[in-house]
């Protein structure tokens, strides 16, 4: 665009008053001060001050404007109106940037600069909690044109000032932005120089045109601002009358004013533009490049050169030197300036973040490009781009690191990297959740590892046998050992919480099974369980029911932390009867340990015991009795349903498992043999008269098969030699041989009678008898108790003998052979 001057401006004035008000509670702040965390610097055509964190001490910090007498909270749109920026980082540190130009600062002679800003922080009640900055900046290099991009604001400033005019001379008269003032002007010019008050409108190219007056300009927001010398322009970033351009690839945001003075006759033209990026960068996990357009809107042609190009952190250029120590390049890559800062580096920082319970980092760092061209070889223009770049959230989920040690029995493990600012709060375990403090207290030893560039991991110690340990039992021998675990962290300073869900897993082959062992005596098992190493995980089953807690109590079962102890009688229903004996009974106590949940037979244990037991007896009167046991290998048997011989008698005691048989010698189909001086009882016990035994099914039809064969032979032997009787066997039951003997005595008494008439005898007191020789001796022999009839005494031998023992000799025979 062209401008023109239209007619000669009058006389300029400005004045610039700076009061500093001492009234109120302030401490004045020209330097950095250790005490107070401020720091104040010129930098070119603006002024830094920065506020330490320790000033701040975690509360908000706000700035107020001075001017004159007035007290001006800074706030969002005042600031970007009139030329002050400020941002702050997560931990309190704050930077406050002011333009030279800013609508506060005193002014003199667009050379010596006087801004003063009030700190105040927010509820530190101390007497430092206002403190007033003044400082006093001088700039002498104003460029003809000077653009400042801010984080909030762009302002372009321009010279209209007579002494520039000389120079103008020779300017093209193409050179835009700026007064062009023809030579015949020049004695008058400074009639045509207006003060801010002069300006009669102002155009806005949005890139409509659109007129306002100066009031209407400074009410929508924009700042507009005149000094001795230069023409002020200042606009924030969203303001209606701006525009984005997509310079080379590069969003740029820009204003675009005509400002029009008028006095008296005279009207002067003059042109400002300020385009500022808003945009342009890439990244990598490792170069963050910006790229800014080499030729911009700012330019008028393509012949412009740049003279100078500066990169700078934080507001302030970097040296070639410290920029190659950081790596960071600015160079021109075709039609594009490019300015590369690795990632990372210090100038920055790194923030932690936590997305959807995510961890993220994100790197921050406050670049800065400055560029100075000319165009046509005169007119120069200093630009100014103050960009704070953050990167975007990048996910950085931690590394899980399993250290476990199988050997030692712990598990070990390693969460990280995490930034500096995440703190672990506490674990959550399986049971519950533990601050590090009360993880440490129980010797889990949380340790914070350091790396050199300041990340951190954490590592965590549990032993296997720990509580939080999930045991969990995966098959018959292998255990898998699990440690679950949500790691609670907090991002500082913001107590951003997140938290990471893990677990680690070790699967061994480990386990120890219960065992079981035993012994009897004369009338119990005795049953000792031993733990394996899992506890008491296990059910017992005896014989073939599970143990309740009554028969617990009447096995009088002991338990401590590794055993249990048991005593079962062997005629406990819990016990299997595998064989009777004459005179003992083979019993069987089945053990077997079983898991619940999955079913699994953990040890399997029989002991089998002969116990003394009277199956038959044989009484010298006569009588016999008989006991029949249910032994497992008939399991339909019903003891009630046995009979002897003669069906009709039937046991005189049953149960389930036993039936008691007592009867003469002479019923039940009971048989006697007689040989060899023996005499011999026999009758058995079977399923009464061979019918079945088993239950009818329905209309008579038996509805399972027949039961095996149960037969049990007693028999009595009573030998006739002398009084002791010897008894009897049973028959073999099919393969399973079950004798049964019994024992008795048939009493026989001799006795020696005074004469044939069998009516005296002697007694013991009697005795020794002194008789004559050849005279008769009257002997009687009875037998005692038998009710049989059929039993008849014959006397085979009788001798006499001198001492007691029947085979003593001497000897005389009374009764030979009958
Ligand atoms: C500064 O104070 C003067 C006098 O009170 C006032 O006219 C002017 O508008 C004020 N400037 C700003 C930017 O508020
Ligand atoms: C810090 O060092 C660790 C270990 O070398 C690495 O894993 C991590 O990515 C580094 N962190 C940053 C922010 O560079
Ligand atoms: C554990 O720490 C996390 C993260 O700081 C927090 O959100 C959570 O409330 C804590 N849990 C308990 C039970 O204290
Ligand atoms: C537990 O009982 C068993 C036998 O019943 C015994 O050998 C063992 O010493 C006992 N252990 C403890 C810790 O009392
Ligand atoms: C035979 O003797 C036994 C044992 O003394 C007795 O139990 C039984 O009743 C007696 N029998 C007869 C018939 O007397
Ligand atoms: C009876 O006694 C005689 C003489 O001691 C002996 O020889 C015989 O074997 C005995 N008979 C029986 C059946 O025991």
């Amino acid at each position: 665009m062209m401008s023109w001057l239209l007619g000669i401006c009058t006389l300029w004035m400005l004045m610039v008053v700076v009061l500093a008000q001492k009234n109120f509670n302030v401490v004045p702040v020209q330097n950095f001060n250790q005490r107070t965390g401020l720091k104040t610097d010129c930098l070119g055509n603006y002024m830094r001050l920065t506020v330490d964190k320790s000033l701040s001490v975690g509360s908000l910090v706000e700035f107020d404007a001075i001017n004159g007498s007035q007290i001006v909270p800074i706030t969002p749109n005042l600031a970007s109106q009139c030329g002050f920026s400020i941002d702050s980082d997560p931990w309190g540190n704050y930077r406050v940037f002011a333009s030279l130009l800013n609508c506060f600062a005193g002014n003199e002679d667009d050379h010596l600069f006087d801004i003063d800003v009030r700190v105040r922080v927010q509820g530190v009640k101390a007497a430092q909690d206002v403190l007033l900055v003044e400082k006093t900046c001088t700039h002498d290099q104003w460029a003809p044109r000077e653009i400042l991009c801010d984080r909030n604001y762009m302002e372009v400033s321009v010279n209209r000032l007579p002494g520039e005019i000389t120079s103008m001379r020779r300017r093209p008269k193409q050179a835009q932005d700026q007064v062009i003032f023809d030579n015949q002007w020049t004695d008058t010019v400074s009639e045509a120089i207006t003060s801010k008050y002069n300006i009669w409108r102002m155009v806005f190219f949005t890139p409509t045109q659109k007129a306002m007056v100066l009031e209407d300009a400074l009410k929508t927001g924009y700042g507009v601002t005149t000094t001795k010398s230069r023409l002020v322009l200042r606009s924030g970033y969203d303001m209606p009358e701006t525009y984005v351009e997509n310079v080379n690839g590069v969003p740029m945001k820009i204003i675009r004013v005509t400002t029009y003075f008028k006095r008296q006759w005279s009207v002067t033209m003059l042109d400002t533009v300020a385009a500022c990026p808003t945009g342009g960068l890439t990244f990598t996990d490792e170069m963050i490049t910006w790229y800014f357009p080499r030729f911009n809107p700012l330019m008028s042609s393509s012949k412009t050169s740049i003279l100078g190009m500066y990169m700078g952190i934080d507001g302030k250029r970097v040296s070639s030197e410290q920029m190659a120590v950081r790596g960071y390049v600015l160079t021109i890559e075709d039609d594009k300036i490019a300015m590369k800062i690795p990632m990372g580096g210090p100038d920055g920082y790194y923030k932690s973040h936590a997305v959807n319970n995510q961890y993220h980092i994100r790197y921050s760092i406050e670049a800065m490009l400055e560029l100075l061209w000319s165009e046509g070889g005169l007119d120069s223009t200093r630009y100014t781009v103050l960009f704070p770049i953050k990167t975007p959230l990048m996910p950085r989920p931690p590394q899980f690191v399993d250290l476990t040690d199988i050997d030692q029995r712990i598990f070990d493990v390693l969460l990280g990297p995490f930034l500096y600012d995440v703190e672990l709060v506490n674990i959550t375990f399986s049971t519950g959740v533990l601050t590090v403090a009360e993880a440490n207290v129980r010797g889990f030893n949380i340790q914070e590892q350091r790396f050199q560039n300041g990340s951190k991991a954490f590592r965590l110690k549990v032993p296997f046998s720990d509580p939080f340990v999930v045991k969990t039992q995966t098959d018959l021998l292998a255990m898998v050992y699990s440690l679950p675990l949500v790691y609670g962290f907090m991002i500082l300073p913001e107590y951003t919480p997140f938290s990471y869900i893990t677990s680690v897993d070790v699967r061994l082959q480990d386990i120890v099974l219960p065992t079981v062992g035993g012994t009897c005596d004369e009338g119990n098992f005795y049953v000792k369980i031993s733990y394996g190493n899992i506890g008491k995980n296990f059910n017992i089953m005896l014989g073939t029911r599970d143990l309740t807690p009554a028969r617990s109590a009447e096995y009088g079962m002991k338990e401590n932390a590794t055993h249990i102890s048991l005593v079962v009688p062997f005629l406990a229903l819990d016990v299997a009867f595998e064989l009777m004996y004459p005179s003992s009974l083979r019993a069987r106590l089945d053990v077997l340990l079983w898991e619940p949940v999955n079913k699994w037979s953990l040890s399997d244990f029989s002991l089998a015991c002969n116990f003394p037991m009277t199956m038959t007896e044989c009484f010298s009167n006569g009588s016999m009795s008989a006991l029949a046991v249910k032994v497992e290998s008939v399991p339909q048997l019903v003891p009630r349903q046995l009979t002897l011989r003669d069906p009709s008698c039937r046991p005189k005691f049953s149960n389930d498992r036993f039936a008691y048989f007592s009867f003469d010698a002479n019923s039940c189909g009971t048989t006697r043999t007689f040989y060899d001086g023996v005499l011999m009882y026999q009758n058995e016990i079977t399923l009464g008269n061979g019918l079945p035994v088993y239950q009818q099914g329905r209309k008579g039809v038996p509805s399972s098969p027949p039961d095996p064969e149960y037969r049990v032979t007693m028999s009595c032997f009573y030998t006739l030699n002398d009084t002791r009787t010897v008894a009897f066997f049973t028959k073999p039951r099919e393969s399973e041989p079950l004798p049964e003997t019994g024992f008795g005595e048939l009493q026989v008494v001799l006795r020696l009678s005074r004469d044939g008439s069998y009516n005296n005898f002697y007694v013991e007191e009697d005795y020794p008898v002194v008789q004559y020789l050849r005279s008769p001796l009257f002997f009687e022999v009875v037998l005692l108790q038998s009710t049989d009839p059929q039993i008849e005494l014959v006397l085979e031998n009788c001798w006499a003998t001198l001492k007691e023992g029947r085979n003593s000799t001497p000897r005389w025979d009374l009764i030979v052979d009958g």
